[in-house]
């Protein structure tokens, strides 16, 4: 019986604790990561991070909130394409200051952009959108569609 768990332990790394020297990989960078690693880090990672930040600004999504919270029919058909058609749409640059007189939509917009925009980026790792310096970086619209609002 002893000479067959030797044996076996020949063909097993974790016997002995040897395993235990392997240098860890270094975590793979949400830009670099296959879609099926993508759906694990979003699941692991991003919607327990997000539903706590939603539920700080409304108790509701501490129940409610899903990949489909961001990314609609997306999640149903397994593509997970961003923007997400189902996502409020916002309106344009210039409709803006008109849409958040409503202070419905002012209220949102101010955690979006406080919150949500901000831990987004930093969970993904990829650098904000700054209208002067980094106009192709991560921002509303990577989640929502941008429409015209106005009659
Ligand atoms: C708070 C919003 C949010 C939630 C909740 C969320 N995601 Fe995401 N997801 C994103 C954003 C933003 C991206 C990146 C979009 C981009 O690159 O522009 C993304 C990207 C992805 C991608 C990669 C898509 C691609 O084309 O490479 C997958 C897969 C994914 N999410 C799966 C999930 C799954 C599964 C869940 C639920 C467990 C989930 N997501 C929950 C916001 C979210
Ligand atoms: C990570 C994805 C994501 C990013 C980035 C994001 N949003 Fe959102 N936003 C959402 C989701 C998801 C909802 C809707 C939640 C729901 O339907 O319950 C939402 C809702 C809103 C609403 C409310 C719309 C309505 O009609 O109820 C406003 C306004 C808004 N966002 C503005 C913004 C602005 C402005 C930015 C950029 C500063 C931004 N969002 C960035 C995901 C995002």
């Amino acid at each position: 019986m002893k000479r067959i768990s030797v044996a076996l332990c020949l063909f097993v790394a974790a016997c002995g604790g040897e395993a235990d020297d392997e240098p860890t990989p270094p975590p793979v960078a949400y830009k670099d990561m296959t879609l099926q690693q993508r759906e694990v880090f979003m699941n692991d990672v991003v919607l327990p991070k997000m539903r706590a930040t939603f539920a700080a600004f409304d108790a509701k999504y501490e129940s409610t909130m899903t990949c489909q919270t961001c990314h609609g029919n997306g999640a149903n058909d397994g593509t997970y394409a961003m923007p997400s058609p189902q996502v409020p749409p916002l309106p344009t640059e210039e409709e803006f200051p008109e849409y958040v007189k409503d202070p419905e939509n002012a209220k949102w917009a101010q955690f979006m952009m406080d919150d949500v925009w901000p831990q987004m980026a930093d969970l993904l790792d990829v650098p904000m959108y700054d209208h002067m310096t980094n106009p192709t970086g991560f921002s509303c619209s990577n989640c929502h569609t941008i429409a015209s609002i106005m009659p």
